[in-house]
């Protein structure tokens, strides 16, 4: 009663009493407090975090009719805005992490999903740009889920605003922003919202796209020999990303717990070694780098490490820069001739503990140095260094469709031969 005599004498009180119709009086009752503007909290860090709520949108959110106390349980009218009931906060990232836990307790399905996601394992690991519920939900305004779902509802451009951006130019986003297609994907369709997973570890995203083309597999098969390894080495970016820079990666796999091979497990193979995004001037060579590999599967933490390699693109705008299909690569050259571009950039990768991905420079050497014949495996075998194949195939291409299976027979038997010579240099 003390408490809501001295705000009554507040000059504002007039105008606060308009505000929030439609909630309950104790939720007005805490809004008399802290629907002013000035109020806010000093932190340990010595930064302030304001304690400004907005009540007209807390009625409009879809927990309006939630009482404050449901989430903020913890208060005590009594003392809550006297020196003793003061509770310290290092800084306002670790006062949203500890509040947003509340979101769990009515929500515990997304609570376990985001657990398992890459951003949870981000916040633990210590990342602070990470996001936890209310980054993505807000804490008074939450909103229906299609509202999360929209172009301009869609929380993660906060953080992904160069890929949001690299979004809304490809055939997706434009199939939304212009032809009002809403079942054209926004980043939760392919990525998930609570369960986001690394980006470019395992097939689920690849998984997702098929999951709407369910026709894709056949409609290549139509004009692409082996469309099946192709769709497995050649991440679906790489072709319908055509501005986009491409390369071959080189993920460390670990063969016997079939799974890729994770930093801690070698890390001091890799201390020494500045990771791409660092701008590494070291990068390994083909002898290098099957030192490396036999060292790791000398040491017996993992077992039949070997290097998996696929091609993609560079970055993770280039990922979302998808074009309409008369767009798409489909000129074999641009990928088996002599010195093609995708083969220049080489990388070998890991992943780190948090999930993401670890990648080390490497030589263009490492795909066609006979070194490189064991560690590289498969992947060595391509054509894409090879003049002679596109020659060859070129003028089977020409013949004609009905030529696929002589095409496809003839680029294997010329492959082998190809390997066969390689064993011997
Ligand atoms: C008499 C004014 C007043 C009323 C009424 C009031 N508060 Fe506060 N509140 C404050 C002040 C002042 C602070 C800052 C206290 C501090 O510095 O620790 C605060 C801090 C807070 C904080 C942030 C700090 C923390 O401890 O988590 C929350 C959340 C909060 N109030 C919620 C509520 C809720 C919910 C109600 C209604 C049940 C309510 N308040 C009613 C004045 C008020
Ligand atoms: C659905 C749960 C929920 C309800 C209902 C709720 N809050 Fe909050 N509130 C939160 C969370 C979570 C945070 C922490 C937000 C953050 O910083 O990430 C928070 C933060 C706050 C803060 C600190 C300032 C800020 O915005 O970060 C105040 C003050 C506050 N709430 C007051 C209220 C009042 C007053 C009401 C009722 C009108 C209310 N809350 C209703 C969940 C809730
Ligand atoms: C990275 C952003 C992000 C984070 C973090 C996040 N969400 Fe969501 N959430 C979304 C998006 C986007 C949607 C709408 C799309 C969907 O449901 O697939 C959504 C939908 C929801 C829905 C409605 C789903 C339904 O099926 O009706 C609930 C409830 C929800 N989130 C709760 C939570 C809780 C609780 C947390 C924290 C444990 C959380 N969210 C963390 C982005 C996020
Ligand atoms: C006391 C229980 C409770 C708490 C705490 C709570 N919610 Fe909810 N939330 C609900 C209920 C019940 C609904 C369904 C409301 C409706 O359909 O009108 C809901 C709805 C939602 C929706 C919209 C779902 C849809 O289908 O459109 C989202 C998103 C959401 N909550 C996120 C959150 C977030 C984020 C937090 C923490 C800041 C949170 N909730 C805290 C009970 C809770
Ligand atoms: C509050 C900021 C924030 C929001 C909101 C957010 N993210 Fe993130 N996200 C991050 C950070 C920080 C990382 C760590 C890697 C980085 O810096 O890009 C990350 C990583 C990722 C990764 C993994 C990248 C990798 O290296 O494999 C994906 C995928 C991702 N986010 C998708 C999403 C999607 C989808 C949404 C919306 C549903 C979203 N994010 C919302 C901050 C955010
Ligand atoms: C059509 C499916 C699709 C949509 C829609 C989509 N993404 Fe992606 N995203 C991908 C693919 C595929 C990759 C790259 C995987 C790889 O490296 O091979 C990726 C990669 C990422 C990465 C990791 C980038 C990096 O640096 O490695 C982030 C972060 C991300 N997406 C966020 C988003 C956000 C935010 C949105 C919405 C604006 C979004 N994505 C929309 C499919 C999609
Ligand atoms: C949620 C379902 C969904 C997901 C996931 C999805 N797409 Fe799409 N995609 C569509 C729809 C719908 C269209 C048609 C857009 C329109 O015409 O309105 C489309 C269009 C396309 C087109 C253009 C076809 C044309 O006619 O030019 C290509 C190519 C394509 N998607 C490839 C992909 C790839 C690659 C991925 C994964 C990285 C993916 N899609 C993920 C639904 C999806
Ligand atoms: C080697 C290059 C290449 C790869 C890899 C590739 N595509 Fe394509 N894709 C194309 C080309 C070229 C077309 C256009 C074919 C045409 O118009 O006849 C196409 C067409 C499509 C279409 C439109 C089909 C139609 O006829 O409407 C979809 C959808 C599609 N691709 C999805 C995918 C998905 C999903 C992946 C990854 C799993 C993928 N593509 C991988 C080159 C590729
Ligand atoms: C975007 C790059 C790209 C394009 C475009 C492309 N390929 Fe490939 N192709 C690859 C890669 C990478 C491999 C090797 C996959 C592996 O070894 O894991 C491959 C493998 C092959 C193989 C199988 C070799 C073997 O070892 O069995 C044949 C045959 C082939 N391509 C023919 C073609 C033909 C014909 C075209 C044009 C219609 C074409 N490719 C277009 C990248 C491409």
């Amino acid at each position: 009663m003390l408490l809501a005599l001295a705000v009554a004498g507040a000059p504002a009180f007039a105008g606060i009493q308009q505000q929030a119709q439609g909630l309950a009086a104790e939720d007005r009752q805490c809004l008399k407090c802290h629907s002013f503007e000035s109020l806010s909290k000093e932190l340990e860090d010595g930064g302030t975090l304001s304690l400004h709520v907005i009540g007209d949108a807390f009625a409009q959110s879809v927990h309006h009719w939630i009482g404050c106390t449901n989430c903020h349980r913890d208060i005590d009218l009594d003392t809550h805005s006297q020196a003793t009931g003061r509770k310290p906060y290092a800084n306002k990232r670790e006062y949203s992490i500890a509040l947003s836990k509340v979101c769990n307790e009515c929500h515990e399905d997304k609570s376990h999903l985001y657990q398992g996601s890459i951003h949870s394992s981000l916040v633990e690991s210590g990342n602070l740009n990470a996001p936890v519920c209310t980054d993505c939900h807000g804490s008074h305004t939450v909103a229906t889920r299609a509202s999360y779902e929209t172009l301009t509802g869609v929380p993660c451009k906060q953080c992904h605003e160069n890929i949001f951006n690299a979004y809304l130019g490809s055939m997706h986003g434009q199939a939304r922003s212009e032809l009002g297609h809403i079942q054209a994907p926004i980043c939760a369709d392919c990525h998930r919202a609570h369960d986001v997973g690394a980006a470019s570890i395992g097939d689920r995203l690849k998984d997702a796209c098929v999951g709407c083309h369910q026709n894709a597999a056949l409609q290549h098969k139509e004009w692409l020999p082996n469309a099946g390894l192709h769709l497995r080495s050649v991440s679906c970016a790489a072709c319908h990303a055509p501005a986009a820079r491409r390369k071959v990666d080189l993920m460390l796999y670990d063969g016997e717990r079939q799974r890729p091979l994770s930093e801690k497990d070698v890390l001091p193979h890799f201390a020494k070694l500045p990771t791409a995004e660092q701008g590494g001037t070291v990068s390994l060579d083909a002898v290098e780098l099957w030192k490396l590999v036999r060292a790791i599967n000398q040491e017996g933490t993992a077992a039949e490490v070997t290097l998996r390699g696929r091609m993609e693109v560079a970055t993770g705008v280039d990922a979302h820069q998808l074009a309409w299909k008369d767009k798409a690569i489909r000129d074999c050259g641009s990928c088996h001739a002599d010195g093609a571009e995708p083969f220049q950039e080489v990388t070998v990768s890991l992943v780190r503990e948090d999930g993401t991905r670890a990648r080390y420079d490497a030589e263009s050497e490492v795909l066609s140095s006979a070194v490189s014949l064991n560690s590289v495996g498969g992947f060595y075998a391509l054509g894409g260094t090879r003049i002679k194949l596109l020659d060859v195939l070129l003028v089977l291409v020409v013949l004609g469709a009905a030529s696929v299976p002589i095409v496809h027979l003839t680029m294997r038997k010329l492959l082998r031969k190809d390997r066969a010579k390689g064993d011997r240099k």
